[in-house]
């Protein structure tokens, strides 16, 4: 599988400005992910993480994930994004919970890290790498700053079918980072193209009925929910109709959402 792939959804189709908007926060949360912290949660216990080791969060997003585990573990997190008021809220927060001494985030781009090689105990990459513009460049990154005998624990979306239906082309869909034609073979073969050794892989597809089922709950308290998000009628029916096509796509098992550990020989 390439990146230049027609089936691969361009970089700017899912943007900061989607993660900032206030229906997009509403309705997920700031754990930007499936499953949210609990599943962080479970990936930290597979990384083995340990007090003072190094971790990175690639494409952290509002920082969530690597707070609770700088908190949990005592280890130092580094977050890097490209969306810089995300990272402003992350920094917030990380002051806020007086862990400014352990998590530090940073702006830049997966594909480019700006670290050294081997630097890093562990790497963590949440429900981003559909976003990428070139996801086997961003594993190659990864790869490069872990340690030998480091761990990545990654996440994301999988979507058999090779074309969007239609009701899925709205900007809450697009948040959903559905990466056309992808299963978890597809994310095998992306880790280890970059040099890695699986070491286990997870079927984590009921977290996504479970999200777009609290989505739509949140959806169905209307008024409030016009009122939080500033969002039209109009809008807010697309949406609707969205969450429904996308839970009955998960319901037969073409949506789902899988995580993979693996190791740097
Ligand atoms: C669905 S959110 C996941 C955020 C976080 N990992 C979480 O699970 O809460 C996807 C994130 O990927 C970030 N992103 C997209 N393209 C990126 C890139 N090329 N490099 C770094 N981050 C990127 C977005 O800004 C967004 O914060």
């Amino acid at each position: 599988m390439t990146d230049t792939s027609p089936n691969m959804q361009p970089e700017d189709t899912c943007c900061a400005d989607l993660y900032q908007s206030p229906l997009v926060r509403y309705l997920l949360g700031e754990s930007l992910h499936p499953g949210g912290l609990a599943l962080t949660r479970a990936l930290g216990k597979e990384l083995g993480l340990t007090k003072g080791q190094y971790l990175l969060d690639v494409a952290c997003g509002r920082g969530a994930s690597a707070i609770m585990l700088a908190q949990t573990y005592k280890c130092r997190v580094a977050g890097i994004d490209t969306d810089a008021r995300a990272l402003e809220g992350a920094t917030k927060d990380a002051r806020r919970y007086r862990l400014d001494s352990l998590v530090a985030f940073v702006e830049g781009d997966a594909t480019h890290l700006p670290f050294p090689p081997a630097v890093f105990d562990a790497v963590l990459c949440e429900c981003a790498t559909s976003l990428f513009s070139n996801r086997q460049a961003a594993l190659g990154e990864i790869a490069r700053v872990l340690k030998p005998s480091g761990r990545l624990a990654l996440s994301d979306v999988t979507f058999r079918p090779e074309t969007l239906p239609l009701p899925l082309d709205s900007s809450i869909a697009r948040a959903l980072c559905i990466p056309l034609g992808t299963g978890p073979e597809q994310y095998v073969h992306l880790i280890q193209g970059a040099g890695l050794t699986i070491e286990g892989k997870a079927d984590y597809s009921n977290t996504v009925e479970k999200l777009l089922d609290k989505a739509e709950s949140l959806l169905g308290i209307g008024r409030r929910t016009a009122l939080a998000t500033k969002a039209n009628d109009q809008q807010l029916d697309q949406i609707a109709v969205a969450l429904n096509c996308a839970s009955e796509l998960a319901r037969q098992g073409d949506l789902g959402y899988w995580t993979f550990v693996a190791g740097k020989p």
